[in-house]
């Protein structure tokens, strides 16, 4: 399970997730993306309903339904399933607060998952990966839980190290009390523009900092990516031989390694 965090908004998450997942999935892969950004923004991408009121993973979080229950399998891909957010998520950040056991609840749905998905002999999930919502509350901490990996997304813009220092204070606390499984798996740059000298500055500085965790595959700017969730796809389905659709299998290539011999 790869949780793809980071607080600040708009740096490549969402497209980091789905489309990863969907690259994944092409690789005959079994993978879930669990979304938990109550905007909804990766359920959209992966051309699934998440209007107010659909069996989401709210009722997961805070009415104990199961995570079977709410699974929609995405009509972009085989072997691509998501659990849905709707906007009711919006609300779950507070009404979590006092809930028994609140940072666990994801980590404890898909546990029951997987052993529902033995009990009926089905083949087990290679990846679950979950979309985090800009910020480091209880949503991004049930995924924080529950994950094996933390995968970072970031922008190739300035102030692109901004906050990072704090998302990896979060990383830290979190292995330290309630998941001691807990690494950074990798960063990814995204909306990397050759042409600027700013872009070549961001990964140089990267590099410096993160040497090991800093992923080979950086993914370019490409409108393409963005065009994709307007048309309820991922840009693998939407255009296979963009330079984003591209950009975007390699990286899964090159995560399915630092990831490899012991999935299941
Ligand atoms: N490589 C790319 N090239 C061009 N546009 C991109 C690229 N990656 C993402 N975008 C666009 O940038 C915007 C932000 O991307 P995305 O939604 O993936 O970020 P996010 O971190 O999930 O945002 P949020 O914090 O709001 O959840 C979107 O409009 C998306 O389509
Ligand atoms: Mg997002």
């Amino acid at each position: 399970m790869i949780a793809v965090a980071n607080q600040k908004g708009g740096v490549g998450k969402t497209s980091t997730a789905v489309n990863l997942a969907s690259a994944l999935a092409a690789g005959e892969q079994r993978v879930l993306v669990v979304d938990i950004d109550p905007q909804g923004n990766a359920s959209t991408a992966l051309g699934v309903d998440h209007h107010g009121g659909a069996a989401s993973i709210y009722d997961v979080l805070l009415r104990g339904t199961p995570l079977a229950q709410v699974l929609v399998a995405s009509p972009n891909q085989d072997g691509l399933w998501c659990a849905p957010a709707t906007i009711d998520l919006s609300g779950a950040e507070v009404e979590l607060v006092n809930e028994p056991k609140r940072e666990y609840r994801l980590h404890e749905a898909i546990g029951d998952l997987r052993r529902h998905l033995r009990r009926l002999g089905e083949p087990p999930l290679d990846y679950v990966i979950v979309d985090c919502p800009p910020s480091l509350g209880l949503l991004t901490l049930n995924a924080l839980v529950g994950a094996k990996e933390v995968l970072i997304p970031i922008q190739c813009e300035y102030y692109a190290l901004e906050g990072l220092s704090q998302l990896l204070r979060t990383i830290g606390l979190v292995r330290d009390s309630l998941n001691s499984e807990l690494a950074v798996s990798a960063i990814l740059l995204t909306m990397y523009d050759a042409r600027t000298n700013l872009a070549h500055d961001v990964v140089r500085e990267v590099k410096q900092h993160f040497p090991t965790e800093v992923m080979r595959t950086t993914i370019p700017r490409s409108v393409r990516i963005a065009e994709a969730p307007g048309f309820g796809q991922t840009v693998i389905a939407y255009d296979p031989n963009s330079t984003g659709a591209l950009a975007y299998r390699e990286a899964a290539l090159e995560l399915a390694e630092r990831t490899g011999g012991d999935r299941g």
